[in-house]
């Protein structure tokens, strides 16, 4: 497949959105970035859609699909119903990395929704992303852009690598701040539930409902994964990631036992982390100076490790703010849950 290549700049911008348009109008595929990660995108409401963006990822066809739009009305579009403490969460984090699970309406096939009878549904905050889907008029099914179980992509240099020849259309602008992927919450619950952690954090969200919100990374706990994307290996580099625990002492400690050993052994490995441990370290990589910097970086990082070469990577804890929870998840999903 020939795919059309665009490095968005002020001059081509318009032409870009009504080039995107007219391929998702017409059943095409079109990488653009959001505010999280970069997308994969195509009409939700085809079936052949979903299979097509399922085929260019690699990805097992029973992992839904979210449901990207640009407008509140769109929810009306697809006769999707809202009730009060929902729509005060949408009133105030929307657009923005938000994703709902919402109960699913006849229009949106199960082809998108891997089968469920729930659909996850989110509007960026990414101007760019927006602008295609309003100009496209459709509801788009965009999931995180990069080969099934790989990192997350958020820079330009690794989405042509992974997805030239597979897509009609690739749109190129670093401008995905956040980093992380979108916080995913169930308010088909009783109480509205966290599946995915992300930049936008349960006390935020409570402080919006006045109600208590909970989570449940069931994956972690080894009990059925209730967002099917749980279940698959994720995130992860060829380079072997560790996540090393304890006080800095204890982790100053392992780490130079473990490098100790892979000098001896001839492999190529390093230190990732957050910059204030930069000077009780050879080879350190420096994640940023704070959770917002390191959860920007995070999967920038992880597939430098493998353009590197890197063989293994120590991944310094960090559990300090609930950003910091979230980088957690990606991070031991990243390694494989290998611990030391
Ligand atoms: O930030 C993001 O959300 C990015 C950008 C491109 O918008 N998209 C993204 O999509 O991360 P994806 O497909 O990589 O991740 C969506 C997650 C998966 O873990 C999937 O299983 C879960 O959301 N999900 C989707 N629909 C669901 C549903 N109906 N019930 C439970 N989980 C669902
Ligand atoms: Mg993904």
């Amino acid at each position: 497949m020939l795919t059309e290549i665009v490095k968005l700049n002020e001059e081509n911008k318009n032409q870009t959105i009504k080039k995107a348009k007219e391929i998702m109008q017409n059943n095409g595929i079109v990488i653009f970035p959001t505010e999280t990660v970069y997308g994969i995108g195509a009409n939700a409401l085809d079936e052949n859609c979903a299979a097509k963006i399922y085929q260019a990822k690699g990805r097992p066809s029973d992992n839904p699909l979210i449901v990207h739009i640009a407008k509140f009305e769109d929810l009306d579009k697809l006769s999707i119903k809202i009730d009060d403490r929902v729509q005060k969460i949408i009133d105030y984090f929307w657009p923005g990395p938000l994703t709902i699970i919402v109960n699913k309406s006849e229009i949106i096939p199960y082809k998108t929704t891997g089968g469920l009878d729930t659909v996850a549904i989110r509007m960026p905050l990414n101007e760019l992303a927006r602008n295609i889907i309003a100009e496209t008029n459709l509801p788009i099914a965009a999931p995180s852009a990069n080969i099934s179980g790989k990192p997350s992509i958020t820079s330009e240099e690794f989405i042509q690598e992974e997805f030239d020849g597979k897509v009609d259309m690739i749109i190129l602008d670093n401008n995905s701040p956040i980093g992380i992927e979108s916080t995913v919450i169930d308010t088909t619950r009783e109480k509205i539930t966290i599946l995915r952690p992300g930049f936008i954090t349960k006390s935020q969200i409570e402080r919006v409902i006045g109600q208590e919100v909970i989570s449940d990374l069931s994956f972690e706990d080894n009990d059925v994964p209730k967002s099917p994307g749980m279940k698959y290996t994720h995130y992860s580099p060829n380079c072997d990631i560790y996540i090393v625990e304890g006080d800095i002492l204890t982790k100053t400690y392992k780490i130079n036992q473990q490098m100790e050993n892979d000098k001896k052994e001839n492999i190529k490995s390093c230190i990732i982390a957050k910059a204030e441990y930069s000077d009780l370290f050879q080879n350190f990589i420096s994640l940023g100076n704070n959770d917002i910097e390191v959860a920007k970086n995070i999967f920038k990082t992880l597939r430098q490790l493998d353009k590197e070469g890197m063989q293994k990577a120590y991944f310094l804890s960090m559990y300090e703010t609930e950003l910091e929870l979230s980088i957690m998840d990606r991070m031991k999903k990243a390694s494989g849950y290998k611990v030391i």
